[in-house]
């Protein structure tokens, strides 16, 4: 078959690469042209906000399944778009992904459906919004409840700060009108997980846990990033945990978009804070996470094509899901300063030595330990030939290996070959399990 992929990025890379090993796909088409991207799908020249170009193109090219990447077209409509065309397209439509879109929507979902989630209310009025927090007994999150780059959250740690950010987005305005509203809600401590499922109206398949470090230091300290790191699978997590997830968070979600007749398919990936034995749904999100995608396709052994076709048509179980019990990390490389002001434009040396057809030592030895690796493009281009940073997330080193501990190793082994000014990466990523140079958990 035929595939499109919508988006541009490190996650849309990983899926372009995945798919373009399926033996259904024959024809491989992408939005995104980094120069990763470029050598195994042809560019799709259309900007991925224009529906009727891209639906053009699809029908065209007699494209059999188009995938979505980022969650702002799915927002904005384009499932419903194909979908009036007769076009095959994995995603939810514009009102089922309000899960994402809005938080105040996903939260009354997951009432209604009784999935466990902190306490919260939503407010447009800045005086009932400062009422609120002051007469909470406990510390809360401040939630633009619109799509904001990911920057709409605020953790707060007193009751000054979550004043401050009421303040900053129903007084100043700072996320537009995806801050017009807001949702308050109680603070929960605990280890944060990504779950994601494969899912057509009732029917769903799940994909597992990924663990992404969102903050953009080591020990999870500074701002929050999209993601500077991932691993899966969680040992700490089995299957009997993700049954559970199943049970209590993702089936009765469907069921609850089901009966408002907004049935959701596509990618559900459920934001989840687990506290001891307590499971709580922190959000959800309507597509693969970045860098999550990129580390479970590097596990992903199937036919992508055949198994994202298979939901998108409906036939969820015959999406033959075949994820590698091996471990996989995926390691961000990002420029200085980001998630602030970053420069771009840096050349980036170091990478033919991982992906070039050079043999060298290390690639001797990843082979004989039987570790793949593989560097996947987010934010970079070509500028005279050259390859040059092109984002704040710049390339994403991903290392699969029979243990987590072999994938964190060849992958900063890796991620050290590779150059840039201002080149910043967490050194920590899968601390959780296998703790940190000055913390070592299971020293031995
Ligand atoms: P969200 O976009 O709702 O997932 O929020 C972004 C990040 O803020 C999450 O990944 C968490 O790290 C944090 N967060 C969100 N809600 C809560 C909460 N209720 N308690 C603690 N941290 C939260
Ligand atoms: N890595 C988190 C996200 O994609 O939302």
């Amino acid at each position: 078959m035929k595939v499109l992929v919508i988006g541009k990025g490190g996650r849309e890379h990983a899926l372009c690469w995945r798919l373009h090993q399926s033996p259904s796909v024959w024809g491989l088409y992408c939005t995104g042209d980094n120069p990763g991207i470029a050598k195994i799908a042809e560019p799709c020249r259309v900007s991925s906000s224009d529906f009727d170009g891209l639906a053009a193109f699809a029908a065209r090219e007699k494209i059999d399944l188009t995938v979505v990447g980022p969650e702002d077209p799915l927002a904005a409509g384009v499932v419903d778009h194909f979908k009036a065309r007769g076009l095959t397209i994995l995603g939810p439509s514009k009102a089922a992904a309000q899960l994402e879109a809005s938080k105040s929507f996903a939260k009354s979902v997951m009432r209604a459906a009784g999935v466990p989630t902190a306490a919260a209310e939503s407010f447009t009025d800045i005086t009932e919004a400062l009422d609120y927090v002051r007469s909470r007994p406990y510390r809360v999150v401040v939630k633009a409840d619109g799509l904001a780059l990911g920057k709409g959250v605020t953790v707060c740690q007193d009751l000054g700060q979550a004043e401050a950010a009421i303040v900053e987005a129903l007084e100043r305005k700072r996320f537009g009108a995806a801050g017009a509203r807001i949702l308050i809600e109680e603070r929960l401590e605990g280890e944060e997980l990504s779950f994601f499922a494969l899912c057509n109206g009732v029917e769903a398949v799940p994909l597992g846990f990924v663990q992404d470090h969102k903050a953009v230091f080591d020990g999870d300290q500074g701002p929050n990033t999209g993601g500077m790191g991932a691993y899966s699978p969680l040992p700490h997590y089995d299957d009997a945990f993700a049954e559970r997830v199943m049970t209590e968070v993702i089936r009765p979600t469907l069921h609850e978009m089901a009966r408002r007749d907004i049935p959701f398919s596509g990618i559900l990936f459920a934001g989840l804070m687990v506290t001891g034995t307590r499971l709580n749904v922190l959000e959800y999100n309507v597509r693969f996470g970045d860098p999550e995608c990129e580390s479970l396709m590097m596990r992903f052994d199937g036919d992508l094509g055949a198994t994202l076709g298979a939901v998108a048509e409906g036939r969820v179980r015959d999406a033959a899901v075949r994820l590698s019990p091996q471990s996989a990390v995926a390691v961000v490389l990002a420029s200085g300063g980001y998630p602030g002001e970053y420069r771009t434009g840096l050349p980036i040396g170091g990478l033919e030595q991982i992906d070039g057809d050079e043999p060298s030592a290390l690639k001797t030895r990843w082979a004989i330990k039987r570790t793949r690796v593989k560097v996947f493009h987010a934010g970079t281009t070509l500028a005279d030939g050259a390859l040059v940073t092109n984002g704040g997330r710049v390339l994403v080193v991903t290392a699969r290996a029979e243990s987590v501990q072999q994938a964190v190793a060849a992958a900063y082994e890796a991620a050290d070959l590779i150059r840039f000014d201002g080149l910043h990466l967490r050194r920590d990523i899968a601390y959780r399990v296998l703790g940190t140079p000055t913390n070592p958990i299971n020293p031995g």
